[in-house]
Order: structure tokens, then C-alpha cells, then sequence
């Protein structure tokens, strides 16, 4: 699939699987007090993997939600401007929310995620991510989980696009940057 555009694999899918299981017995932990309230709100489209593996691996019951969300300026850098493409379909006021995201850059999408859903009165609210890059520290964004801390570079698959190509490998990885420059 996609044969050559991926120039390596960074994580591959039985790293993925093993790091989704662990995540999800942690937080099934840290949640054995929630009453079975858990909600969890994935971001849009990115998350959508991570979400669903996540919630099944997940040993006891939650609820999904999913959010849309749009970052204005370039494709490939967020500006920290972020615009609803799709809300929440309910009110999230004393749920335990766990809001589960693909990956952290810069942290100015969650920074501003986690003000707006704040502002609704859930009983708690932390964050799972999959996938961090080292300039996500530079923003003070309270990640509670984290999958893995990865290298600063471009990565697609597992949920992750460029171009809306690639969300559907079952690892993820870096690509050729023949893909970048020949313009698809
Ligand atoms: P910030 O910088 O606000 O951005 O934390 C987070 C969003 O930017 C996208 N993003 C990526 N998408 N490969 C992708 O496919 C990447 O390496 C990458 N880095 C950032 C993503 O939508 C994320 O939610
Ligand atoms: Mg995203």
C-alpha cells in the first residue's frame, strides 16, 4: 500500500496495539472511581483510530464523543486559531471527560480545546494522546497520558494524513519527500 511514499516506519502496528493496551489499563485505573461515567471525546479525523482501538481495549464502559476541529493558517503548522467543524452532540457538565487526540505539536490546538471544554463544568478533564513531538513542552498543556514522544518530523498513518492520504496504514511513518514536492 502506498508503495514508496513512506520513507520509515516509525511505529509499527504491534507497537501501536502494545502501547494502546497499556494506556488503556492505566486509565482504566485512574478511573476505577468515575462510576462507569467515563466520556470519551476524540478529536476529528485524526483520532479516529486511536479512539477506537483505545475504547475497546479500554476494560470498562465509556461513552464516545467526537469533536471536528479546523486550526487556521498553513496545513502544516498550527496557528493556535481554532474554529468547531463539529461540537460535541451533548453536554459534557460533571462527566469525567477524557479528551483522546492523535498527536501534540505544538499544543496550541489542545491549549485551546481544553479552555473551551473547561468552560462547560465537566467533573474532570485530562487528555490521552497518541503521539507527541518534543515543541508541545514549549506550550503548557497538562497531558496526562501519553503514548510516545516522537522526533519533530511530518508523520502520517494510524489516523494521521497528509493530503487526507495515508489515515489508513496500520503504523505509522515518515514520508518520501518526493510526496511533498511532486504535488499528488
Ligand atoms: P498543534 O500544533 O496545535 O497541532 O498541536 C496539532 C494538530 O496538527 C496536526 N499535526 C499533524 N498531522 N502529521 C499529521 O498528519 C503530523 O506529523 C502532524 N503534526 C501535527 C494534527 O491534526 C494535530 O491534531
Ligand atoms: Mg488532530
Amino acid at each position: 500500500m502506498y508503495d514508496g511514499d513512506i520513507a520509515s516506519v516509525l511505529i509499527t502496528e504491534q507497537q501501536i496495539n502494545d502501547k494502546v493496551t497499556e494506556l488503556a489499563k492505566q486509565v482504566d485505573e485512574d478511573y476505577q472511581d468515575a462510576g462507569g461515567d467515563l466520556l470519551l471525546v476524540g478529536v476529528l479525523k485524526g483520532a479516529v483510530m486511536f479512539m477506537t482501538d483505545f475504547a475497546r481495549a479500554l476494560p470498562q464502559p465509556a461513552q464516545l464523543e467526537f469533536m471536528a476541529v479546523s486550526s487556521y493558517g498553513s496545513s502544516t503548522s498550527s496557528s493556535g486559531v481554532v474554529r468547531i467543524l463539529k461540537d460535541l452532540d451533548r453536554d459534557i457538565a460533571n462527566r469525567h471527560v477524557l479528551i483522546v487526540e492523535d498527536i501534540i505539536d505544538s499544543g496550541l490546538t489542545l491549549s485551546w480545546l481544553l479552555k473551551n471544554l473547561s468552560s462547560r463544568n465537566p467533573a474532570s478533564l485530562e487528555v490521552c494522546t497518541l503521539l507527541r513531538k518534543p515543541d508541545a513542552v514549549q506550550v503548557d498543556v497538562p497531558v496526562k497520558y501519553v503514548g510516545f514522544d516522537i522526533p519533530n518530523e511530518f508523520v502520517v498513518g494510524y489516523g494521521l494524513d497528509y493530503a487526507e492520504r495515508y489515515r489508513d496504514l496500520p503504523y505509522i511513518g515518515t514520508l518520501d519527500p518526493k510526496v511533498y514536492t511532486s504535488g499528488v
